[in-house]
């Protein structure tokens, strides 16, 4: 794991205004999962947010936090924020005000009489329509509610969406980047743009039509994508190679061939060295905890089989490409990683990055992120940088624009 070179970041952040002792607006994405008793059952995003609520506290800022959590269509107690404002709370080691309210008196109030230097945490934003709906009343609403001098955009994971919380409310406030924002963008855009060569691209999970806009980006720019999870499966069947009672998508043979030959008109470049599959696979004949792992190679699956990881020999072969890897970009485990015995062959790659001390390893969130912060004993740090986004982490890596990105200031 190599530490990222930064690249200048063009919006302007908390370090570039004057909000010594100002109120604060903070979007930070606490969309967390939770287990049944409604605690917490992942703080990564939490724990993400830290640097920036540290630095405004140490700035002597009123911090205001609006968050979303789920899809609720309106208000919805399972989806409150509280027990995300009581995780921020112990993870920062500080009190943390949380208010039952996004908008209106109470919540106006009850930031008022917060001391200067303290954390307040509104109630899900998504608990009204108008959220989604990039509603500009609304937006003002929040505005007048946190009382706030600047809006502090760091909710990565939801600047994709056109949100009142991402676009609406930069017409507002003076509207910067947080420290995350700032380091999820500068991480993902110079992989892509400025990579350490060889660039090597990691694409795993279940469909390849949900990644097509950023594979087609990596044809352009990696020197090698290696595939795994169902996605090869996709892969193999165009190939008239055997998948057995595997998952796959039976409606993706032209993006396939679009991809060949997108591989083909590159110079110098031999598809199948370009676009390189899993060669072994292992496989079970049932998805249950205790279904039995046998590896096998890939013209050898037989039509009970149910491919559910890459097979041993791939694994090698793989972690010996990351090795010699100037960047690796991975979006999507390789396996059925929530049963172990399939979560070998992401386990073999986590390893492979953990181990160079030269890559710089930008891991994609969702699944992906979930996968590593598990299994790293130092919670993502072997990684360069483990992304806190989901699809605006695919949709930046495809060189997409983020809309509460763009709304920010220009640096
Ligand atoms: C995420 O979990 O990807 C973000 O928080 C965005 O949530 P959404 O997909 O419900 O907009």
């Amino acid at each position: 794991m190599a530490s990222k070179v930064g690249m200048k970041f063009f919006k302007r952040t908390i370090r570039d205004v004057p909000l010594e002792g100002q109120t604060v607006l903070l979007r930070a994405d606490y969309n967390v999962p939770l287990n049944e008793d409604g605690s917490v059952r992942d703080d990564f995003r939490i724990r993400a947010s830290l640097p920036t609520v540290r630095y405004l506290l140490k700035h002597g800022c009123k911090v205001v936090i609006i968050a979303h959590l789920g899809r609720p269509e309106s208000r919805d107690p399972k989806l409150s924020l509280e027990p995300a404002a009581q995780r921020l709370a112990e993870l920062l080691g500080e009190p943390v005000r949380f208010v039952d309210r996004t908008i209106g008196e109470k919540a106006r109030m009850a930031v008022k009489r917060a001391p200067k230097r303290s954390v307040i945490v509104l109630e899900n934003l998504r608990f009204h329509k108008e959220e989604e709906a990039n509603d500009e009343k609304f937006a003002k609403e929040l505005a007048k509610t946190s009382g706030a001098r600047y809006f502090v955009q760091d909710g990565f994971g939801v600047v994709h969406r056109d949100h009142a919380s991402t676009a609406a409310i930069t017409l507002q406030l003076p509207s910067v980047a947080g420290l995350l924002l700032e380091k999820e963008y500068v991480s993902i855009v110079s992989a892509m743009k400025h990579p350490k060569r060889p660039l090597v691209a990691v694409m795993g999970g279940a469909k390849v039509s949900d990644k097509i806009q950023v594979v087609d980006e990596l044809v352009e720019k990696a020197d090698r994508i290696l595939i795994g999870g169902a996605m090869a499966n996709t892969f193999f069947e165009e190939a008239g190679k055997p998948v057995g009672k595997s998952k796959f998508e039976d409606d993706q043979k032209e993006t396939i061939k679009s991809i060949y030959r997108a591989v083909q008109a590159k110079e110098n470049v031999k598809a199948d060295q370009f676009i390189v599959l899993p060669t072994d696979v292992a496989v079970a004949v049932e998805v249950t905890p205790d279904a039995k792992r046998t590896v096998e190679a890939v013209e050898e699956v037989k039509s009970g089989d149910i491919i559910l990881d890459i097979g041993d020999e791939t694994a090698k072969a793989y972690s010996k490409i990351l090795e010699f890897a100037g960047t690796v970009i991975w979006n999507g485990t390789l396996g059925y990683a929530e049963l172990p015995a399939f979560a070998k062959g992401s386990e073999a790659v986590a390893q492979a990055l953990a181990d160079s001390p030269t890559v710089d390893s930008i891991v994609g969130g969702g699944d992906t992120a979930d996968f590593v912060i598990h299994w790293d004993k130092k919670h993502g740090d072997s990684f360069s940088h483990v992304s806190t986004g989901g699809g605006a982490s695919l949709e930046l890596m495809a060189g997409q624009k983020l809309p509460g990105v763009e709304h920010l200031l220009d640096a």
